[in-house]
């Protein structure tokens, strides 16, 4: 189909110069009769004006004859190169050897035919022909000095993949000619994009002979192993189709997401002008491998976790074990199991991580704690360093002070380690103390213990039973309870 187009072209030119070449011999051996018969026409005289006629149409034909003898020569000069050498030369480079070669056989045979033109002074002189010749051919010239620096740079080839112009075209090179790209799009649309213009964007490209990349985006649940979602992607992705043998592909977490765990698979194509084929047959074979593999794509999903309460059930599912956790702190061992089971409901966990402030100095306080995991240190500030007053253990409780008198927290406590504690308030407390008044006593000996201890170490204050009555009286006043 090919070739016998190609006869047709051959035939056709072979017709057209041989015409062209008959009609300029005839017309050049027959010119003195035409001259004369002109003058007798135009005037008995010779006449000037019957010369530039008859001139003008040789060089006429001289200019089709001209141009169909470039057109062969540029035929030969460049099949010729790509038999010998491999080189495709670009279109534009063979537009401009047309353009050259033509102009030059113009000229000479202007300058043959009309001696006395001077071409050259016609030229220079003329700054309105500059002028309008300058704003006709402005883009022209400007698509065609932005295509020889693309020939010169070559950034891109035919056959690359380009993605290029304001809207983002992209296609296959086909043609760099003197005024635009041609690129052939992935919906098979042609689309022109001038050399000017892309001159100024930038030009992302694809090389044929180059490892490209792509890039395809999936999910799995949270529940999926990570370790086994990677291997198994992996292999179905090396052996499908344009996926090149040379890089192995890499598939890695892109995100922790919304619905589940976001990875994403680089792969390096043999043929990247293929990229949206092998896009699809990826994303199908990693389907496929899920279902062997007993992996789950994530979809949009929301997890509801309902509580539900019952009247005097405990707040915790681990209620047991803080009501376990309550009954061995030595100050409640009076209390009955129905009081440790109340204050067990009452009690609200909190973690605290190392290092982190439980309580601190000088702030107001309405509960104490008991720790229920991990230890804390109890801390004053003295000359403006920390002094540990205490470390305190599971089983210990902390913050009974500002609970019971209604003054501020007289230290910091801080957790050693991941900490519980459990959190008891006022009013637990009270309804303890209203039925346990030996509580408060025993309570109010340990408070007066604990001041001591957070008086410098240099007072040796010894601890008073008239401190501990004063502690007595005072939490007795603060609950409101009998003296
Ligand atoms: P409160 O004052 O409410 O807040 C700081 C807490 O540190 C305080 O209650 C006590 O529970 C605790 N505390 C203060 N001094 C000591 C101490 N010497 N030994 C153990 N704990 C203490």
């Amino acid at each position: 189909m090919a070739r016998s187009r190609f006869t047709n072209k051959v035939v056709l030119f072979l017709v057209a110069s041989a015409i062209a070449l008959l009609a300029t011999y005839l017309f050049w051996s027959l010119s003195p009769e035409i001259k004369v018969l002109l003058n007798e026409r135009m005037g008995a005289s010779p006449s000037p004006s019957a010369d530039t006629i008859v001139n003008v149409v040789k060089l006429f034909l001289v200019g089709i004859v001209g141009y169909l003898f470039v057109r062969a020569l540029n035929a030969l000069f460049f099949g010729l190169a790509f038999r010998l050498k491999r080189i495709d030369a670009p279109t534009l480079i063979r537009n401009i050897f047309t353009i050259v070669a033509f102009t030059i056989l113009f000229l000479i045979a202007f300058t043959f035919l009309f001696p006395g033109v001077n071409l050259g002074a016609l030229f220079t002189t003329s700054a309105i022909f500059g002028v309008i010749l300058g704003l006709a051919l402005q883009d022209t010239l400007g698509n065609f000095f932005a295509g020889i620096s693309l020939q010169a740079d070559r950034p891109f080839q035919v056959g690359d993949v380009i993605t290029v112009g304001a809207h983002r075209h992209t296609g296959v090179v086909e043609e760099i000619s003197w005024r635009a790209i041609k690129i052939r799009t992935f919906q098979n649309h042609v689309v022109l994009i001038a050399n000017s213009n892309a001159a100024r964007e930038p030009i992302e490209v694809c090389p044929r002979d180059n490892l490209n990349a792509r890039v395809v985006f999936f999910n799995t649940l949270y529940t999926d192993s990570p370790a086994k979602t990677i291997h198994v992607v992996r292999e179905a992705v090396r052996e499908a189709d344009n996926v090149s043998e040379k890089v192995t592909p890499i598939v890695r977490i892109r995100d922790l997401g919304d619905n589940g765990v976001d990875y994403e698979v680089k792969y390096w194509l043999e043929d990247y002008a293929k990229y949206n084929d092998t896009d699809a047959l990826i994303r199908q074979r990693i389907w496929y491998a899920f279902r062997r593999a007993g992996l789950n794509f994530a979809f949009p999903t929301r997890t509801l976790h309902v509580e539900r309460r019952r009247g005097g059930e405990l707040r915790d599912g681990d209620g047991g074990a803080i009501a376990e956790r309550l009954s061995a702190v030595d100050i409640f061992a009076p209390l009955s199991g129905d009081e440790i089971t109340m204050l067990a409901q009452a009690a609200v966990r909190h973690v605290f991580a190392p290092s982190e402030t439980v309580i601190r100095a000088g702030e107001p306080g309405s509960s104490m704690f008991v720790v229920h995991k991990g230890r804390v240190r109890v801390q004053v500030s003295e000359n403006g360093r920390p002094r540990t007053v205490a470390t305190l253990n599971e089983g210990d409780f902390f913050g009974e002070m500002a609970l019971f008198t209604g003054e501020p927290r007289t230290a910091n406590v801080l957790a050693l380690e991941e900490t519980e504690v459990l959190e008891i308030g006022h009013a637990a407390m009270k309804r303890v103390f209203d039925t346990n008044p030996d509580l408060v006593e025993s309570l109010s000996f340990i408070m007066a213990e604990r001041r001591q201890g957070l008086a410098s170490q240099t007072d040796s204050t010894t601890i008073s039973s008239d401190s501990s009555a004063g502690i007595l009286s005072a939490i007795k006043r603060f609950f409101g309870l009998h003296q």
